[in-house]
């Protein structure tokens, strides 16, 4: 501490009795202190500047106190008095000047504006400690809280007018124009508002936030009460709300949040609500000036200007849909969205049943007929809706008529326009915001309700309304509303213009076919709207399924105007929340699920999975759909074969020998003779009996951390399950031996004869075997392991343990579920890069692309041994249908180059990731080859970041990107997706694993002990 800290450790020991060690902390003209008290606890002491307003500090410290009693729950300091009992006693400075001088509460977080991710929960608890704060500060009174001249009061805030001219960009100053234009619009309502005490300041450096990695986040402060004043509570809000839209992703989003928080502790009424916005931008443009100002004074300090980046980036962006945002906060707030929205409902009805029909058909005799995500599998691939399939979408529903559901989730949506983002799984519009009637075409349309033309047009792009018209009603209380009705016969366009009248009962327009209707078959898209405001004609007939309360109260259900009762239109996707609990009720406990939140999945194209409200995922885990998902030609040779037959091997069917043969030629030529099973489990099971048979002996040698299957002997030669701390232990016909992991294991990538002495390590493994009289029966290991870490043995590793196992009479089994088939790019399977022959060579997951099938392959002489009069049987291995698929599998591998393509996206995405190493260093090694990556996440100093590793792949699922985390310590993100994958997906990958772990920051584990160490201050040992 040097001269003034010590000078103010000793006030504080003399005034408030406390020892302590101070740090300076950032003030512009006060002195601020950080106080380590030796009492454990620690405080902030503030020394206000000789000049500063007593008013005004005693105004902060009343309003704490009221707080600190009115609402002791609220994050907010408490102020501590002085021995004599005084809370801001004046003490002398080093100089002899009396300065005021206060002790606060330390309050632990970080600050919001260096919070990440700023997720949507933080903003609502955000805006629930604002709105609670306000309710607490409603009864606070102080003669400092009516501060005139104040700049940072929104209400005075027409001062910047005068001072526009600052600004010497002429666009820039338009905007600030039109923002205090808009602020003077309503200034009078502003005005008529009761004013209150209000913080007046929670921007993102007085916002103190807590929660580390995967936990919760939550407002562990809201500091600096120095800014206070009589205002409007809406002001509190637009001020805080003026932050949080900053560089957010979803800044509409952000601010509805926050506004809801609010509205949860604090009610709101729609006219404040109006509000939020143009204050929140008057508060930006207020900031703005007043730092060009200060930028005018200080014209060497480039933060001034820095600092206003994000606001112009933000007030200069057309990412917000201003039109929409009073609907938006609203909705948020579950108040009408707009004056008279009840009222129209309610009109809406009373009438159902006596609205002029539609069509000459009694409506409520029409089926639904169900596009859903679930229920239907159009288009057949979700990122492309040919103009064949868009005509004949629903055809299986007949050619009557037939009725399409409103908040119905669809995938027939697929044009960019509907997607939210750059990548193909972005965010996307699909859930339905209007009812469809399925019609012949040229079937005329009659008008459910009078109303005048709004809007007619004619949209001649591909998959868009063709002809459609917009109708606008009212309520016999003069209460708008509007009708839209798309797909239309352009003939309407020529004949209908804005303003028409159109009466009750009037046949207006007709059906149009697909060559006048966007491509599709003949149908009404028919919505209902409460305003027109942000979306004038270009209304959204599908909505974000994460936007749904404000399109649900935009777009109401539109069925009374068809005499339909709602319920009998309205979708309802099958209730993720009770499969969950379904699934617990009736299935073991283990059987685990992947993700904090876990998805359910219901469709699936190549390397995209979708769930069941048509949320698209990136697949950059499942090995399984090694083709990709839903592969055309995998459905056609199953269909048919189930059309023809399917048996078993005890009868002879060409399709058996055509999988074995394609296999075959496939291995190196000593490989002969194929066995089907049903999964890769049965396969490891069916290996050992081989090597049992071929050697006599029982003895096994494999490596830690491997995984062979869940059978009883897979889970024996499986350290990976066995070891686990309630497993069934290690066989005594079991030695394991060290995994070849050179970046971490005993021998690390530095050693050049690395590959030897792991390798050696099987010596003693083999020597304790036979020295316990179970000789050595096989080595088997996973060419590649994966669950231990996605590891890639030095080269040279897997052909001097073969030699030496040879040469103890075992046999050499390679488990390639994970490895084979071209995953790994250069080679078909992973053997071949370790320049060793197996004897057996063990196969599943991929083969069989999701139909359970499992091989084994081996030489002839390995065969015979087996062959020992015993009958081998596998009722569904070798199916007919398991070898149609198995063979079909390899041979579009071949067709479609997919070896070559996980060659060249594992490529670009491995060096990807070794570019952002780099920038992150929790990035602690990239690995693998092709399509079998592994990325291993640690922590600043170089352990095992476990907890990292569970925030990145949960933060990536945020991001619709699934992938796997792995290893011992559960560190190594694994990365293995379909072999389909594209460029503009991997760069996806990259992109969201930027954004994540820029995340994470200086994130430190806490101290934990185990036996041997003790950490300081543990308390559990
Ligand atoms: C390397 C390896 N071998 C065998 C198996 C077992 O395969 P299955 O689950 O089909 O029985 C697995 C499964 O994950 C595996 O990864």
């Amino acid at each position: 501490m040097n001269g003034t800290e010590d000078h103010w450790a000793k006030a504080l020991r003399s005034h408030w009795g406390l020892d302590a060690r101070l740090t300076r902390l950032d003030g512009e003209y006060d002195l601020n202190f950080l106080v380590h008290a030796k009492n454990g606890q620690d405080y902030v002491l503030k020394v206000m500047r000789v000049d500063c307003q007593p008013e005004l500090v005693d105004l902060q410290i009343k309003a704490l106190d009221h707080l600190a009693t009115s609402a002791p729950g609220l994050p907010f300091p408490k102020v501590f008095p002085s021995l004599d009992g005084l809370e801001l006693p004046s003490i002398g400075d080093e100089q002899g000047q009396p300065r005021l001088v206060w002790l606060l509460e330390y309050l632990s977080g970080r600050c919001y504006a260096d919070a990440k991710p700023k997720t949507t929960d933080l903003i609502l608890k955000l805006g629930r400690v604002l709105g609670a704060t306000d309710r607490a500060l409603e009864q606070f009174s102080h003669n400092g809280l009516n501060r005139s001249d104040f700049k940072w009061d929104l209400v005075q805030a027409s001062w910047i007018r005068r001072k526009l001219d600052i600004i010497t960009n002429a666009d820039r100053r338009e905007i600030l124009q039109d923002i205090v234009r808009d602020f003077t619009r309503i200034s009078g309502q502003l005005n008529r508002l009761p004013k209150q005490a209000i913080h007046n300041d929670a921007n993102d450096y007085n916002i103190l936030v807590q929660g580390e990695l995967s936990e919760r986040r939550s407002v562990s402060g809201l500091i600096d009460l120095g800014d206070m004043c009589a205002a409007p509570r809406v002001c509190e809000l637009a001020i805080a709300g003026a932050y949080v839209v900053l560089d957010h992703p979803k800044p509409e989003r952000a601010l509805a949040s926050l506004v809801q928080g609010y509205h949860a502790a604090n009610r709101l009424c729609a006219e404040e609500i109006d509000l939020v916005w143009p204050l929140l931008r008057m508060r930006l443009a207020v900031s703005i000036v007043n730092s060009t100002l200060m930028a005018a004074e200080h014209p060497d300090d480039p933060y001034v200007t820095i600092s206003q980046a994000p606001a112009w980036r933000f007030l200069e962006s057309d990412n917000v849909n201003e039109g929409l945002m009073s609907a938006r906060l609203r909705a948020a707030c579950g108040l009408p969205v707009v004056d008279g929205a009840e009222r129209i409902l309610a009109y809406l009805n009373a009438h159902r049943g006596h609205f002029a029909k539609m069509f000459e058909v009694d409506l409520n005799e029409a089926p639904m007929g169900s596009l859903s995500v679930e229920n239907s599998t159009w288009p057949q691939n979700p990122f492309h809706m040919p103009l064949d399939e868009a005509a004949r979408v629903g055809e299986e529903f007949g050619e009557g008529f037939w009725l399409g559901y409103y908040n119905e989730p669809r995938l027939i949506y697929t044009e960019p326009g509907f997607r939210k983002g750059p990548w193909k799984a972005s965010d996307r519009r699909t859930v339905h915001l209007a009812v469809d009637v399925f019609a012949p075409a040229g079937t005329v349309l009659h008008a459910p309700v009078s109303g005048r033309v709004e809007a007619v047009e004619n949209r001649t792009a591909h998959l868009d309304y063709g002809g459609v018209v917009i109708l606008h009603h009212e309520t016999p209380e003069g209460d708008p509303f509007y009708t839209l009705y798309g797909h239309l016969d352009s003939e309407a366009c020529a004949r209908l213009k804005p303003g028409d009248p159109v009466a009750q009962g009037a046949a207006f327009a007709r059906l149009g076919n697909p060559s006048q209707n966007g491509g599709w078959a003949p149908h009404v898209h028919f919505q209902l709207a409460l305003t027109t405001d942000g979306m004038q004609t270009d209304w959204p007939g599908v909505g974000d399924p994460d936007e749904l309360d404000l399109w649900h109260a935009v777009c109401p259900n539109p069925a009374a105007l068809l005499n339909l009762s709602d319920e009998k239109v309205f979708y309802r996707p099958t209730d993720k929340l009770s499969v969950l609990q379904n699934r617990q009720a009736h299935f073991g406990g283990n059987l685990s699920l992947t993700y904090d939140d876990p998805v359910m999945l219901v469709r699936g194209w190549k390397h995209h999975l979708f769930d069941e409200w048509g949320r698209p995922y990136l697949d950059a885990y499942n090995n399984v759909p090694h083709v990709g998902h839903a592969h055309p030609r995998i459905q056609l040779v199953a269909a048919d074969q189930l059309k023809r037959m399917n048996s078993n091997t005890r009868y002879l069917h060409p399709a058996q020998t055509a999988f074995a043969e394609k296999l075959l030629s496939k291995l190196p030529d000593q490989f002969e003779v194929c066995y089907f099973v049903n999964s890769g489990s049965e396969a490891n099971e069916l290996a050992l009996r081989l090597a049992r048979a071929h050697t006599g002996a029982k003895g096994i040698v494999t490596p830690d951390h491997g995984y062979h299957g869940n059978t009883n002997a897979a889970v024996a030669i499986s350290a990976y399950k066995f070891n686990k701390p309630r497993g069934v232990g290690k066989a005594n016909w079991v030695e394991l031996v060290e995994v070849a992991d050179d970046y971490r294991g005993s021998f690390r990538r530095d050693d050049p004869v690395r590959a030897a002495k792991f390798a050696d390590l099987v010596d003693p493994a083999i020597a304790s075997l036979k020295q316990k009289g179970h000789g050595l029966s096989a080595f088997i290991a996973e060419t590649f392991p994966s669950v231990g870490g996605q590891i890639i043995p030095p080269s040279g590793y897997l052909s001097a343990v073969y030699e030496k196992v040879r040469v103890a009479g075992g046999v050499c089994i390679a488990d390639e579920v994970q490895t084979g088939l071209g995953r790994l790019g250069e080679f078909y399977f992973g053997f071949e890069h370790q320049q060793a022959l197996p004897d057996v060579v063990v196969m599943g997951k991929p083969i069989g692309n999701g139909h359970p099938l499992g091989v084994v392959v081996t030489t002839r002489e390995i065969a015979e041994s087996f062959d020992n009069g015993i009958e081998f049987f596998s009722t569904f291995g070798g199916s007919t249908l398991s070898c149609r698929i198995g063979k079909e599998v390899l041979d579009i591998v071949d067709d479609e180059g997919l070896q070559e393509n996980a060659s060249l996206m594992g490529a670009r995405l491995k060096d990807g990731l070794i570019n952002l190493q780099d920038g992150f260093s929790q990035i602690g090694d990239v690995r693998g080859m092709g399509l079998f990556l592994g990325v291993e996440l640690v922590n600043l100093d170089g352990t095992e970041g476990t907890e990292i590793c569970g925030y990145v792949k949960n933060r990536m699922r945020d991001h619709r990107i699934l992938i796997g985390s792995e290893g011992p310590k559960d560190n190594i993100l694994k990365i293995r997706p379909p072999l389909t994958i594209g460029a503009e997906d991997v760069d996806m990958i990259l992109w969201a694993m930027r954004n994540v772990l820029s995340e994470i920051g200086d994130y430190v584990p806490a101290a934990t002990c185990d036996h041997d160490h003790h950490h300081a201050g543990c308390s559990c040992c």
